[in-house]
Formats: C-alpha cells, sequence, structure tokens
C-alpha cells in the first residue's frame, strides 16, 4: 500500500537522512516533472513519501519549481497529508535564526506562477475556500509536538510569498511587517493553495534562515543561511520522526 503521508523538503532538507528508503520512482504527471523522484520510505515506523522540492541536488529555484506536478503526483498515489518544510526569513520581533515556526495564515506575493489545477476543461468555475489556508488538525499535532520536544517554536504567524529568487529590499520587508506578516518565503505559494484544490491536509513547518532584509546589521549571505539551517533542519528530523507515528489515517 502506498504512503498517505508525504513530506515536501524544502532547502537544506533535500534529503531526509532519517528515513529508512525503500524505493524512488520517477514520475510524469499531466503538468510534467514533479522536481524530484518519489522517495518511499519508513519514518518512526510509519510509511511516509518525501518529495524533494528544489530538485535531489539543490537545483530547481523558488520560481522554477514545478508546484503543480509535485502536489499532483503525491495525490495520484493516494497521499492525503503533507507536511512542508521551508525555509523562511524572520520579520517579527521573535523570528530568530534557528527557530521553527508554523505559520496560520498566508499572504500571496507571488507573480507568474501556474497557480491553480482549475482552469482548462472546466464544467463550472471553481473558486476553492481558502479561509484558513493550513490544515487546523495538522498544525495542531506538528504545534503539541514541538512544544513536548521543547523545540524551539514558533506557534503562529502570517506567512509573505515572495517570488525571488533574489531576497527582498528592506523596503519591502518593512511593507510585509506592516501587512502583518511574520516570515518570508519564497515557495509557500502556490503550493499551499494546489494541496487545497486536491483535497490534501497540507501544513507548513518552517525554518528561520536569517533575519529578513533590514531587520540584522549587513547583508544576508548564504552562508549565514546554510549555517542556521542545519542547526533548524536537525529540528525539524526530531519532529518528524515524532510526530508521524501520531498521526490518524484519513
Ligand atoms: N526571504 C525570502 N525567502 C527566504 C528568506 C528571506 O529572507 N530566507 C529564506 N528564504
Amino acid at each position: 500500500m502506498n504512503p498517505t503521508i508525504a513530506i515536501i523538503g524544502g532547502t537544506g532538507l533535500a534529503t531526509l537522512d532519517t528515513l529508512k528508503i525503500i524505493r524512488q520512482e520517477t514520475r510524469s504527471t499531466p503538468y510534467g516533472e514533479p522536481s524530484s523522484p518519489l522517495v518511499y520510505g519508513e519514518l518512526g515506523g510509519q510509511p511516509v513519501v518525501f518529495l524533494a522540492r528544489h530538485g535531489q541536488h539543490h537545483t530547481l529555484p523558488p520560481h522554477k519549481i514545478n508546484y503543480r506536478a509535485n502536489l499532483w503526483a503525491l495525490h495520484r498515489i493516494g497521499v492525503k497529508q503533507v507536511i512542508a518544510v521551508a525555509a523562511v526569513g524572520g520579520i517579527r520581533a521573535d523570528m530568530d535564526p534557528g527557530a521553527l515556526a508554523f505559520p496560520d495564515q498566508i499572504i500571496d506575493y507571488t507573480w507568474g506562477r501556474p497557480c491553480t489545477f482549475f482552469e482548462d476543461h472546466l464544467t463550472h468555475v471553481t473558486h476553492i475556500d481558502f479561509t484558513e489556508p493550513y490544515c487546523p488538525e495538522l498544525r495542531e499535532r506538528l504545534i503539541q509536538t514541538a512544544c513536548a520536544l521543547k523545540l524551539d517554536a514558533r506557534e503562529s504567524g502570517v506567512y509573505a510569498a515572495m517570488s525571488g529568487p533574489r531576497l527582498e529590499t528592506a523596503a519591502e520587508i518593512r511593507r510585509l511587517e506592516r501587512d502583518g506578516c511574520a516570515m518570508v518565503g519564497m515557495t509557500g505559494m502556490p503550493e499551499a493553495a494546489l494541496a487545497r484544490e486536491l483535497g490534501l491536509r497540507y501544513a507548513v513547518c518552517a525554518v528561520v534562515a536569517n533575519w529578513a532584509a533590514g531587520k540584522a546589521a549587513g547583508e544576508i549571505t548564504m552562508t549565514e543561511i546554510e549555517r542556521n539551517l542545519v542547526g533548524g533542519m536537525e529540528q525539524v528530523k526530531t519532529l518528524l520522526t515524532q510526530v508521524i507515528p501520531g498521526l490518524k489515517p484519513v
């Protein structure tokens, strides 16, 4: 039987060394190729499938990711719940690098990305409800487990989805802050909306990789991002190993 739980790994999590790999599968979809093969395995004794959002060698920038193919491939094999891991920049004062964050809302500032499955061959126009963009039950499980493990976790916040691949200007971050955003990333949309269109339960575990532009002195460097992600991703792996066995089948 195929797994019903998927993990989408982001920057800093192109492979999951805690996963006991069983097999890999390259799939194609009506929307093209997913970012990486689907890696089937076991985590905490539970079957899961892992997909590397930026490719297995981290070569796909955020605006080139085929989000539709990724979500479609997972849906097609029978996935019902998706934990999406993503690196973000910290905007809110408590979003210091290395922390985990579980966004409860999102604002989509991306442009030019294919963002829906509902555009061709429609019998009627479809608008999904997106009032709560993340699955409340799945978020709650993640938060409770992170707290029980005493991980360095922030329980809510608005995620600003930017197109990238460049980082933001300080003025852009001030604007996002005025909009109420707590963190900023480049892959949150259309991933979350596509998951909802397919009826998947979807929640994000973000890892703060850096202070967002203008929130700390000096430039943001890839070295800094990579360094902060190492510790953050160790927390993510601990969390995943603990949370996944307790997820109820849906
Ligand atoms: N901005 C946008 N996306 C990001 C950042 C950032 O500062 N850090 C990691 N992903």
